[in-house]
């Protein structure tokens, strides 16, 4: 019996072995970007299906499957016929005749569960509206490296606490069990939760002996029409200097970016907490690595 096919769908349920792996190997990849003679994917083709825009996550995984030997295929969907109606679950089967992998970004999570079922092929989530699991992953190797083990620390987030990058926080913090708290305005509130997570409206609560400030978009990709109403909801709910004063010393401010100045981060702490941030960006590439590598190594039945 062939083993069973590693996919990377999201954060729930994930076991907390499998991202100390995915971390493990992230860590080594980074150390090791020069000399490593790794090539998993050596003679795989990965095709990269985006409905939304990127440029970390699709420049991370075309760089990164490059460099561990395969070749990136990269696809906007509104040009595959997927586009004009082909379902999913026939793209998935074409796909899944030709190529050693898929990495998608699209809206809805049932979609990319849908590719996996049917392609029969690795398959990694880039962003839905419901997560975001390979940022998260460069995020807590960003916060490890910088504070060591995430487990007990208190990392807050301010703004949609309703968004694909909240809710696959609230995940981890169950996985790694950190303390999460998050903040925002009424009706922006997660929906799940865990004995890990707190959510509050009180950016001061959440910011208060935080080890790490964290922040996302006030409107994700495919919520433009709610911009004005948004911006209106959301204010005060910034990362800035009042913030980052009752948060811990030591506190790093983390942002999974693009960022928008003066609306979720102030333009000034942007600036001056630069090198994390994009410390965190650079991670996307040797998280993205780990993530491929894992996804590579079928388990042993
Ligand atoms: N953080 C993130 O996923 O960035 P992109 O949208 O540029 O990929
Ligand atoms: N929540 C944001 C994340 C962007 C990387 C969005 O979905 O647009």
């Amino acid at each position: 019996m062939s083993a069973p096919i590693r996919h990377f769908l999201g954060l729930k349920g994930v076991e907390e072995s499998t991202v100390r792996e995915i971390l493990t190997l992230a860590a080594r990849y980074k150390a090791e970007r020069k000399s490593i003679s790794w090539r998993p994917l050596a003679g795989q083709t990965w095709a990269l299906i985006f409905s939304k825009s990127s440029t970390r996550t699709r420049v991370s995984f075309e760089v990164g499957i490059r460099e561990l030997g395969g070749n990136p295929l990269f696809l906007n969907a509104n040009d595959l016929q997927l586009g004009r109606g082909e379902p999913i679950r026939d793209t998935a089967r074409v796909l899944g005749r030709m190529v050693h992998g898929a990495v998608i970004r699209t809206f809805a999570q049932s979609d990319v569960e849908e590719f996996a079922r049917y392609a029969q092929i690795p398959t990694i989530n880039a962003l839905t509206d419901d997560e975001h699991p390979c940022q998260i992953i460069a995020d807590i190797q960003t916060i490890e490296e910088k504070l060591g083990p995430i487990t007990g620390k208190k990392i807050a987030f301010i703004g949609d606490c309703a968004c694909n990058v909240a809710r696959s926080w609230i995940y981890a913090a169950e996985i790694l069990k950190f303390q999460l708290v998050l903040a925002g305005p009424d009706g922006y509130l997660s929906d799940i939760t865990n004995p890990f997570v707190t959510q509050t409206h009180d950016v001061k609560e959440a910011a208060r002996d935080a080890d790490v400030l964290y922040t996302d978009v006030w409107v994700s990709m495919g919520l433009e029409a709610e911009k004005a109403e948004r911006a209106a909801a959301f204010a005060g709910y910034q990362i800035n200097h009042a913030l980052v004063a009752l948060a811990k010393k030591h506190a790093i401010v983390q942002h999974c970016l693009p960022a928008y100045r003066d609306q979720e981060i102030s333009a000034d702490i942007l600036e001056e907490r630069a090198q994390e941030i994009f410390d965190q960006a650079e991670n996307r590439l040797h998280a993205q690595k780990g993530i491929l590598h894992w996804l590579s190594e079928p388990p042993v039945q």
